[in-house]
């Protein structure tokens, strides 16, 4: 398929080296220019580009930015065509993301995205670790295969985000609606806990909702006393190991 990537961070790039191997034709962009993206990430024949680059032309967009920067790009997204399956990767963190007081309130993360971007999403790849995705894919078929949540509320995009999920070596889970998106927010047990397919059916539905943002908030205090001022990203099974603890 013909795939724009917006953001090059600790899921962005991930993103890029595997659908470029999988023989996805990827372009993509970060925030300051196709001149400051590594090579590296390229030696798939993925092409770095503009933002408006990335976005043209493509079947499928991935944003793979931190939630408060979506409203920044949402102008690009809706020249798009409406048959252009846009994925989302986000998750809000109030410290980071600044305080969004819909979301505060209990907008869905996912629903809130749709309505900056006005137009629908799939939510997919927000649920792994950066680490996790990067070093643990697997391929189908293989004992202990992760499994990953994806939220759509159409079959089409439904279909193209779990195949290009499956791509990146993990299990594509379709885990419901995008109101129902909820479920695989920070703090939930589906939530960076590295499940596989027969696990995460049962963590979705043990998902309490009112618990997710104080759990959220715990896991990450315990990463920034840990690892710093939070720019840092744990190690894969650290990350997992704490994920467990306060998720599950
Ligand atoms: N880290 C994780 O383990 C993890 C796991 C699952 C989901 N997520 C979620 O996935 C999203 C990305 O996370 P991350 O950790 O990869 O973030 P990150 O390391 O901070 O990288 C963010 C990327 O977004 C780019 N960006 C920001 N605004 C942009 C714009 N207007 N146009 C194009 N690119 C833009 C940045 O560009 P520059 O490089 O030019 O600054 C950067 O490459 C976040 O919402 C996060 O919550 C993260």
């Amino acid at each position: 398929m013909k795939i724009g990537i917006l953001g090059t961070g600790h899921i962005g790039k991930t993103l890029v080296k595997k659908l470029s191997a999988a023989g996805h034709d990827v372009k993509v962009a970060n925030s300051r220019g196709p001149d400051t993206i590594e090579p590296e990430l390229l030696t798939s024949g993925a092409r770095a580009v503009t933002t408006q680059e990335a976005l043209e032309d493509v079947e499928v967009v991935v944003l793979s930015i931190p939630l408060n920067r979506i409203p920044d790009v949402a102008p690009l997204v809706a020249r798009l065509p409406e048959e252009t399956l846009v994925i989302d990767t986000s998750n809000y963190y109030p410290f980071r993301d600044d305080r969004i007081e819909a979301i505060e309130a209990g907008q869905v993360e996912s629903l809130w995205v749709a309505e900056q971007l006005g137009r629908p999403v799939a939510k997919a790849w927000n649920a792994i670790g950066s680490d996790s995705l990067a070093t643990k894919g697997k391929s189908a078929g293989s004992p202990g295969r992760i499994a990953i949540p994806i939220a759509s509320d159409g079959e089409r995009d439904r279909e193209v985000a779990m195949a290009l999920v499956e791509d990146t070596g993990l299990d594509a889970f379709y885990s419901g609606t995008l109101a129902d998106s909820w479920r695989q927010q920070p703090g939930a047990p589906a939530y960076c806990t590295d499940l596989t397919r027969e696990e995460l059916g049962r963590a979705l539905a043990a998902a309490d909702r009112a618990r997710l943002p104080k759990r959220r908030d715990l896991g990450l205090a315990v990463v920034q006393e840990r690892l710093g001022d939070g720019g840092a990203n744990p190690d894969a099974d650290w990350g997992v190991r704490l994920a467990r603890v306060i998720n599950m």
